[in-house]
This record gives C-alpha cells, structure tokens and sequence, in this order.
C-alpha cells in the first residue's frame, strides 16, 4: 500500500506522520488524543526541500512519504526550523538517504546540529532573516522566530503559495484531522499548546506575529495538529495570547489531604461564581498539565489551595505553583487558603515562590486544624475581594520577564 501523502498545493507535500498513541509528550504534558509531526515536501522546477523531519522511531515511514512523491536521494535541501528531536529527530537518517542535500538553518541552529546531531559543517547552510532559496518556481523565504521555543527556531514561507511553515508555533496536539475545520476543539487543544510551550515566551511570539503581518497568508501547516486553512483562526487567537489578554477568569488549584484546605477553598469557589466569574478548578493530585497551562493563558486570577506538608507546600501545589512561576501566565492576582496542623509552612512558601512573578496576592486565609464557619467566612470575603480586583482590571499584558 502506498503511504499517504496529501497534496496541498501543486508540489507541495504533507509528508507527515500521525502518532496516534502517544500519551505523554517533554516528560509531563499528557498527551489523551495522541499527537502529529508534521513534515512538508516543497518540489520545484530545479529543487526539492524537505521542510522539517519527524520523532525518531518514524524516519521509515518519513522516507516512504517522501518516496511516494520523489526521490528522496535527490533531495537538495532539508529545512531545520527546530531542533528539538520530535522534528529534527531524523535529520540524520534523512541526510544520510539524500547524500546532496544541505542542511537549511540558523546560526544557532547550526550549533544545536552539531550538538544533537553531530551534523557536519559541510552538510549545513546558515540562513539569516529574509535568506531565500530558489526552488524554480517556489521561493523559500526564512523568517527570524527565535525563543519560539528554543534559541534556534525559524519559520519558513513559501512565497508563492502563501503557506506558512512555523513548525512549533500555532501548534496543537492532537492526532486527529488534517485541516482546523475537522476538528471542533481544535481552538482549545491550541490554547493547551500555547500554555505549555509558547506562554513563556509571549514578546517573542508579540515580535514574530507582526513580523507575519507584512506576508499574504493563505495556509498555516504546523508541526502539530491539523494545519490552519483558516490562518485568521489562529491569527486572531495567538494575537490575544501573546498580548496577555485576560478574561474575568480564575484557575483554582488545590489539593487537600482531609478535606480543610478544601472547604476553605469551596467557599471561595461559591462565592465567585455568584460574582459572575468564570472558575476553572484543578485537583492537584490528578492534575493534567496540559489542561491547567491551557485555563492559565487568559485567566485574570489564582486561587491556591495547599496544605502544610512537612514545613512547607504540599508537594503537588509545589509542583504547580513552580509551574505557574515557570510558564509566565499573564495572572495578575493570587489568593492562597491554606490548613496546618502544627507549625505551618505552605503560606510561606507559596508567598516566596509568587514573589519574583509580579503577580499581587490579594490575600490568604490560613486555619489551623479544620476549618470553622467564621474560617470559611474568612474564605468567602478573601474571594469577594477577589471578584472585585477582577472585574476591574488594569491594562492587560503582566510584564513576563521573558525578555528574548
Ligand atoms: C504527610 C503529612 C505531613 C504534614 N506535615 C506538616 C507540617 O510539617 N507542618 C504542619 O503544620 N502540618 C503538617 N501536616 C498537617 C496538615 O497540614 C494538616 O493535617 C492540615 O489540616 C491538612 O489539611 P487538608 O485537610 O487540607 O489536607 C502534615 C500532614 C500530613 C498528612
Ligand atoms: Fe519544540
Ligand atoms: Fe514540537
């Protein structure tokens, strides 16, 4: 049987591959529908690229795409957008089939092919902002995008077709569907992807979104999930998330052992609700990362609930509030509820943790032992003040300190 390869301009490839049941993705994100890497064959009259590889573990199935089209010993250049393995992984497999082709990259990208690669200088051709390549009839342009996610990363554009290749960037997992319109929730698992991998580095993706506003786009092909036939989508999508646009929005996350922290943390819940305020709780101890990165990208608020465990957070809110510090969500506000039965200790370092973010915490509520209705009142006025702070906000956009 031949591989499937889809056509999606005259000469131009999805040479991807589908990772259907992949579960767990960079050690942490749960991956619950599986993932893509998306590989692009670009033909034109005199040159042939291929426009980012895939996982290893598939270079087979990437080579027997490539064949179904042309012939992959013929390849004159391998595009590396990215150097992380899910799409450079087989960069080597891929070189060493197509004995002529050069390696397409950065600066910093060369360097990262040395290392992860041992990719020999004489295979490589550093490109810079606005290089070209001419294919004969299709024209690669190279688009400086660094920090999206790693030093090295670029995109590349195809001049004639409109088609934006951004290999990370506008990215979601999922293994489903080959076009945005096949895919209902495709916009949430996108705002998932964003919060785990792109959130950290919002003014570098402020910086390439206006860069992309001098290019006709017709056509976005990601390196995850279905590709975007309707770029404005995502456009329009990306524009708030990187400009740290919020929503009158809360992420309550807590775990509790006895069930103190989480009274105290259900009576701020009530009352937000009634205020209008839109609240999404994640349970610590089954927390899925992906879903809480995504709910973290336009939420205005926190609410931490963490009990005292051995002097300090409980390890799961420890886990998360690092989390939080690491991704720089645009929160402006955080109220941590909290129960000890000793000496305490989760205030404290829930408190040193939220310092450096710039986020302002509104408040805490803290009981000793099982909370009583005059400690759940105490709860239910912190998230009061809560609602109010939200629903008049300041100007969006926390500063991020991602300054790359
Ligand atoms: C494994 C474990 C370790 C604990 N370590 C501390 C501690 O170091 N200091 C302290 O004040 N309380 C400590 N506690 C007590 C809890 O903070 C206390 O029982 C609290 O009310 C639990 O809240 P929860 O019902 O929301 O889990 C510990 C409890 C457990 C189960
Ligand atoms: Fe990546
Ligand atoms: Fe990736």
């Amino acid at each position: 049987m031949k591989p499937a390869v889809i056509e999606l301009r005259e000469g131009v490839y999805w040479v991807g591959v589908k990772d259907w049941g992949r579960r767990i993705f960079d050690g942490l994100i749960p991956l619950p529908r599986g993932t893509s890497y998306n590989a692009y064959l670009v033909k034109g009259g005199t040159k042939t690229a291929l426009v980012d590889t895939v996982n290893p573990g598939f270079e087979a199935e990437l080579l027997a795409k490539i064949d179904a089209v042309a012939d992959p010993a013929g390849l004159d250049y391998v595009i590396m957008n990215h150097a992380e393995p899910d799409h450079a992984g087989a960069i080597p497999t891929v070189l060493a089939a197509a004995p002529r082709a050069r390696l397409v990259l950065t600066a910093k990208g060369a360097d990262l092919a040395v290392r992860h690669y041992r990719v020999p200088q004489e295979r490589m051709r550093v490109v810079k902002e606005g290089d070209t390549l001419d294919l004969g009839g299709k024209t690669l342009r190279f688009v400086d995008a660094p920090f999206l996610h790693w030093p090295e990363t670029m995109f590349t554009y195809l001049v004639e077709d409109e088609v934006l290749f951004p290999c990370d960037f506008f990215g979601a997992h999922i293994a489903a569907g080959m076009y945005d319109e096949e895919v209902p929730d495709l916009p949430v698992r996108a705002q998932m992807y964003f919060g785990e991998i792109m959130m950290p580095f919002r003014k570098a993706g402020e910086r390439a979104i206006e860069k992309l506003a001098d290019l006709p786009i017709e056509l976005i092909a990601p390196s995850h999930g279905p590709l975007w036939r309707h770029p404005e989508r995502i456009l329009s999508l990306y524009r708030k998330w990187t400009a740290g646009e919020t929503l009158p929005k809360v992420v309550v996350a807590y775990v509790s052992m006895w069930g103190s922290t989480e009274r105290l943390v259900r009576a701020a819940v009530e009352v937000l609700l009634g205020r209008g305020v839109q609240v999404a709780v994640h349970e610590l101890a089954h927390v899925d990362v992906g879903d809480l990165a995504g709910d973290l990208v336009d939420a205005r608020a926190i609410v931490l609930g963490a009990p005292t465990v051995l002097g300090g957070l409980h390890p799961a809110a420890l886990s998360a509030v690092n989390l939080v510090k690491a991704l720089k969500p645009p929160l402006r506000y955080a109220a941590v509820v909290s129960s000890y039965g000793w000496g305490g200790g989760a205030l404290r370092q829930a408190g040193e943790i939220l310092a450096p973010t710039g986020i302002e915490v509104v408040g805490a509520v803290e009981v000793h032992g099982a909370p009583d209705a005059e400690a759940e009142a105490q709860a239910a006025a912190l998230a009061g003040e809560l609602a109010g702070k939200i629903h008049s906000p300041p100007a969006p956009g926390r500063p991020t300190g991602a300054g790359v």
